[in-house]
């Protein structure tokens, strides 16, 4: 079978990191590239953060590009207060040397996407995207498919009543990202909080990745403590919602997630910036530039991150059922 190529743009980022290691861990793709955005924490954070998660899974032969170190128009704020004041949630893994940078993450994507077929995992702002498509349009046009954590149909916003982090974090940039997909005719798919929201690393759900895989286990559990504090202090659930791996997940597999097709706007001003305004019923009538997910499978979700993550097969996770 033929790996798809792809390469992630993320904000590492707790889920981020945890959406990486799943990534590297499935042979259907192969990781042509990490492209480092602002986001969770500033740019250079994220890129030792990348380099901090390649170490643990022993794959620093990933290139890993340095892209927009600030949203296209507002101002950046950062999501440290989520992830933690080194962005990988308090675990303070020592930096890992090396990578020079022989160019940035724009130029990076713009010479990669027209050599070959890629498919794009964008797992924070779309600022990179943006950046892109101001300087070689040709080449975002030339990504496979486009997976994007990001936005909500029908659940609440996690930055403001209606917007989720990402799109809020860079509005202009989203909005750029879908304009120019529907200018297109083409499609983004959305894996935003309705099925995000689904995807919940509960404690029990922690200690059973512990059992079965202690090193990864362990990993996971240095990074998502904070996580799990800033949970229980601001949304009052034990557990952590995980929701970039979702992403990946739905890429390996599509019939991970459903959804309809819809034309979908983001807003860029006042208090419902970021907000995906998702046109469902066709008010518009608008040629659809979105596959908005509204459900998914949390059990299947947690089977395929456990047997890829913890290199443990399907049927050994025999209480998997009960805990999920
Ligand atoms: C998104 O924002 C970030 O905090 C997470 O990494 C995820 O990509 C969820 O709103
Ligand atoms: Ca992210």
């Amino acid at each position: 079978m033929r790996k798809r190529k792809v390469i992630i743009d993320c904000d590492p980022g707790i889920d981020d990191s945890l959406a990486i290691m799943l990534a590297l861990q499935s042979s259907e793709m192969e990781v042509v590239g990490i492209t480092i955005v602002c986001g969770n924490a500033p740019v250079e954070m994220g890129f030792e953060n990348a380099k901090k998660v390649l170490q643990q899974m022993g794959r620093l032969d990933i290139p890993v590009y340095i892209g927009a170190d600030k949203p296209i128009k507002r101002e950046y704020v950062n999501a440290l207060d989520t992830h933690g004041p080194d962005g990988l949630g308090e675990s303070f893994l020592p930096d890992v040397a090396g990578y020079h940078q022989e160019m940035c993450a724009a130029e990076f994507l713009s010479h990669t996407l027209k050599q070959d077929k890629i498919s794009i995992i964008a797992l924070g702002p779309m600022t990179n995207l943006a950046e892109l498509i101001k300087v070689d349009k040709e080449a975002f046009l030339q990504i496979d498919e486009l997976v994007s954590m990001g936005g909500s149909y029908k659940s609440h916003g996690n930055c403001s009543p209606v917007a989720e982090y990402n799109y809020w974090c860079d509005p202009d940039a989203a909005a750029l990202v879908y304009e120019t997909m529907y200018a297109a005719g083409k499609q983004i798919h959305m894996v935003g909080l309705d099925v995000t929201r689904e995807i919940v690393l509960t404690p029990t759900i922690l200690e059973y990745m512990c059992r079965l895989n202690q090193e990864i286990g362990m990993f996971v559990r240095k990074i998502t403590k904070f996580y799990f504090d800033f949970h229980w202090q601001w949304e009052h659930i034990i557990g952590c919602v995980i929701n970039d791996p979702l992403a990946v997940a739905y890429f390996l597999d599509k019939s991970i997630c459903d959804g309809f097709d819809s034309f979908v706007q983001v807003e860029t001003q006042g208090i419902s910036m970021g907000q995906t305004v998702v046109d469902a019923m066709n008010f518009y009538r608008k040629k659809a530039n979105a596959k908005v997910l509204t459900k998914t499978d949390t059990k299947r979700f947690f089977e395929l991150f456990f047997s890829r993550v913890l290199e443990i097969d399907v049927e050994q996770l025999d209480i998997l059922q009960d805990i999920v």
